[in-house]
Order: structure tokens, then sequence, then C-alpha cells
């Protein structure tokens, strides 16, 4: 697949179908997250692959009270948890204190999409997931102070498996760019 299939053939997916995946394609996903740029080449991002039981618990933990209504991605067969390091570099501290930006949330974004496209790729589908309780995430993976999780990703074959993309909804290119010079 071409990078411009790939990136229409994404969507998020919400319903999987119960087919284990591969390891050896978990690992893919997680070699292409490992080659994203960071700031610093800080390298701030862990990956937690959550299956099976501990997948399970994990849900039960970080999708209560509020975050309820996305207690569904319990269902996808692999949760991926993007543990991200405030301090991972020296440098980054710095340019984050000097800039007030925190360019660990840009690293792992851009990560965790290196991990998406992969998986499209593969025919997995995945859905962003930020409707959790982060707190309950860290604890739960027992993350040092300095860590903490913003965003999971849901991962596995889509229930609808051969069906095209829903509809893209987006903006027109004219509301989302300007040219100057
Ligand atoms: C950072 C981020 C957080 C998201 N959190 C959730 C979420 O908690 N629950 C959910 O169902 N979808 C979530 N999404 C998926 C978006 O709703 C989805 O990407 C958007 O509607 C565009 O649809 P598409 O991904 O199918 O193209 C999230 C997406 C991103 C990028």
């Amino acid at each position: 697949m071409k990078l411009d299939e790939i990136i229409k053939n994404r969507y998020s997916v919400r319903k999987f179908a119960s087919k284990a995946v591969k390891k050896e394609d978990i690992l893919a996903c997680l070699e292409a997250a490992r080659l994203a740029p960071s700031a610093c080449n800080s390298q701030p991002t862990h990956f937690y692959i959550l299956q099976n039981d501990v997948k399970n618990n994990f849900a039960d933990n970080v999708f209560t009270k509020l975050y309820r209504p996305c207690k569904f991605f319990k269902n996808a067969p692999v949760l991926v948890a993007l543990a991200v390091d405030k301090g991972a570099n020296t440098a980054v501290k710095a340019g984050q204190r000097i800039t007030g930006r925190p360019f660990y949330m840009t690293d792992q974004a851009i990560a965790g999409e290196h991990f998406v496209l992969k998986a499209t790729e593969l025919g997995l589908g995945t859905c962003w997931v930020g409707w959790f309780d982060s707190k309950k995430a860290a604890e739960f993976l027992k993350l040092k102070d300095t860590m903490e999780v913003h965003n999971l990703l849901a991962l596995g074959y889509s229930e609808a498996e051969n069906t095209p993309r829903p509809k893209i909804n987006r903006k027109k290119l004219e509301e989302i760019s300007t040219f100057l010079g």
C-alpha cells in the first residue's frame, strides 16, 4: 500500500472482531513507532501492550465513572497505553521550561500515529482513545512520577473487515491552510 492509500484507509475502528492480533504485527507497529522523530531525539514514549486479562483489568480501571462511555474499548483484543516521560532528557526539559511547550506531547502523538499507520498497512483497525482516567492508568501500570498516559490506542481487526472506510468528514484545504509570501 502506498502512503496515500494507508492514510485514506485509516479510520477509527470501534467494533472489533475477536480474531487475535499476531505478535509479529504488533512488533512491526512498534518498530514504526520506534523510528518516529522526537524533540532532541529524547524518545520519551513507552508502549504498554495490554492483552487478555491484563487488558480487561486495565479497561475496568480506566473506563469508570465519567469515562464509562468508552468502556466498549474493552472489546478490542489489544489496548496500547502510550506512557510518556515528561523528563526523559535534560535538553528537552530545559527547552520545555523556556518555551513553555510540552514537547513530549508532540513526541508521543507522532510515535502513536506511526504505530497507527503501520497497523493500517497491515490491515489492522485502530482508534485513538483520550477519554479514560489517566491517573488510574498510571497507577495500574505503576509508572514513575515523571510518566503519564495521555492516550490509548485500541487495536484489532475491524468487525466490518473488507467494508470500505466510512465517509471522510473533514474541513476543506482552504480552511486548514494559509499560504503566505
Ligand atoms: C487524541 C485523540 C483522542 C481520541 N479519543 C477518542 C475517544 O476517547 N473515544 C472515541 O470513540 N474516539 C476517540 N478519538 C477518535 C476521533 O473521534 C476520530 O479520530 C475522529 O472523529 C475522526 O474520525 P476518523 O478517525 O474515523 O477519521 C480520538 C482521536 C484522537 C486523535
